[in-house]
């Protein structure tokens, strides 16, 4: 079995992990920390785990939590990951970080989000469709959920050399913005409406465009992201402007399905719809569900994504990193469709 504990486990990512981990056959988990409510039952701020799990949430530092576990999940605010990783790797736990601080660069960290990165570490980016040094890593700096949603929908056409520029709208769900309330997740500026945010300027560009630029340089990505009146789900749609002389390519239907086919023909939770994706198929799950749409006569086709943002954007993926650490099938624990409708 693996030991496995969760710091920050009183939000959404923390619950996440404990609803996806209570049916994996490989995973005890030891520990869940949260600072507001230590000695109270996990059950208080996640009523559905009740009776699943007999844990109540402690006040550990990440010496002692490190002792009692194999694998740490980090499920903190940015900027203060930082502040537990260090401790936890020196200690030899390995370590899973669903916030940004292991992301990116330290200098394209700092200028992001605007913060001095304390306690830099080498760090793999933890989408294992694109990188499967995840199984070796110490440290897994686990992606963004928008960037996970961008960055699966493109990645094939970059790689193949095909695309100039790619312009993304982006549609999430308001549990992506976290357990605390906010002005924006308020009922009534929520309810029956679509806020589109950061129009230009949102922090996980810097992302989408480091693992697509790592395929296809010198790519030119553009994103937009809007908060929509849904608990769950990334919708996001992108335009992919072709290079030139990809044109022809670009329209073709076969061969762009075969390119799909090809680059995911080993990534069993990456799955090409039939129809096009919708949030209702993978909510709850582990999928990525893409379709295609080339526009006749022009150099643009549209590619859409679906993804559950507390899943594959956050925890489940964070799981499917630690199967592979483990050297486990990367399927076990995570392998159920959505809850649709
Ligand atoms: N929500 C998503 O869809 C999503 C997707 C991908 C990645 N992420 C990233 O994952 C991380 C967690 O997101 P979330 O949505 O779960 O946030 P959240 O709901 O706001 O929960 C944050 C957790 O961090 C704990 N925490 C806050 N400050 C801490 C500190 N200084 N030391 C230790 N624990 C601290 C909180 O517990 P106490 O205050 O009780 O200690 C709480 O359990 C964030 O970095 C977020 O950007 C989120």
């Amino acid at each position: 079995m693996i030991d496995v504990g969760i710091i920050g486990g009183s939000g959404y990512t923390g619950g996440e992990l404990l609803r996806l981990l209570a049916n994996h056959p490989e995973v005890d988990v030891k520990l869940v920390t949260s600072r507001k409510l230590s000695g109270k039952p996990v059950s208080l701020v996640h009523p559905h785990l009740k009776s699943i799990y007999a844990l109540n949430f402690e006040a550990l530092n990440a010496k002692e939590a490190a002792e009692r576990c194999d694998i740490i999940f980090t499920g903190v605010p940015h900027g203060t990951a930082m502040d537990w990783v260090p401790d936890l790797l020196d200690a030899g736990t390995r370590v899973i970080d669903l916030s940004s601080d292991y992301r990116l660069p330290v200098d394209v960290f700092e200028k992001t989000y605007g913060m001095k990165h304390r306690a830099p570490r080498d760090a793999i980016f933890g989408l294992p469709e694109l990188h499967s040094e995840v199984a070796e890593a110490k440290l897994i700096g686990n992606p963004g959920c928008y960037p996970t949603g961008a960055i699966l929908a493109l990645a094939p056409l970059a790689h193949a050399g095909l695309v100039d520029r790619v312009v993304y709208d982006s549609k999430s769900g308001i549990s992506g913005a976290g357990i605390e309330p906010t002005e924006t997740s308020h009922y009534p500026n929520m309810s029956q409406n679509v806020i589109p945010y950061k129009i230009t300027t949102h922090r996980h560009v810097p992302e989408i465009k480091q693992e697509l630029g790592l395929l296809s340089p010198g790519i030119k990505v553009n994103f937009t992201p809007h908060v929509i009146p849904s608990v769950r789900g990334i919708l996001t749609t992108a335009h992919v402007f072709a290079k030139e002389g990809a044109e022809t390519t670009l329209q073709d239907r076969e061969a762009v399905a075969r390119i799909y086919r090809d680059f995911y023909k080993d990534a069993p939770f990456v799955r090409m719809a039939d129809v096009v994706p919708r949030l209702g198929a993978v909510r709850g799950s582990n999928f990525c569900d893409i379709s295609f749409e080339p526009e006749k006569g022009s150099d643009r086709i549209v590619v859409v994504s679906a993804i559950d943002n507390l899943v594959k954007g956050a925890s489940g993926q964070a799981i499917q990193n630690m199967n592979l650490m483990a050297g486990l099938d990367q399927r076990t624990g995570l392998w159920f469709p959505g809850m649709a409708p």
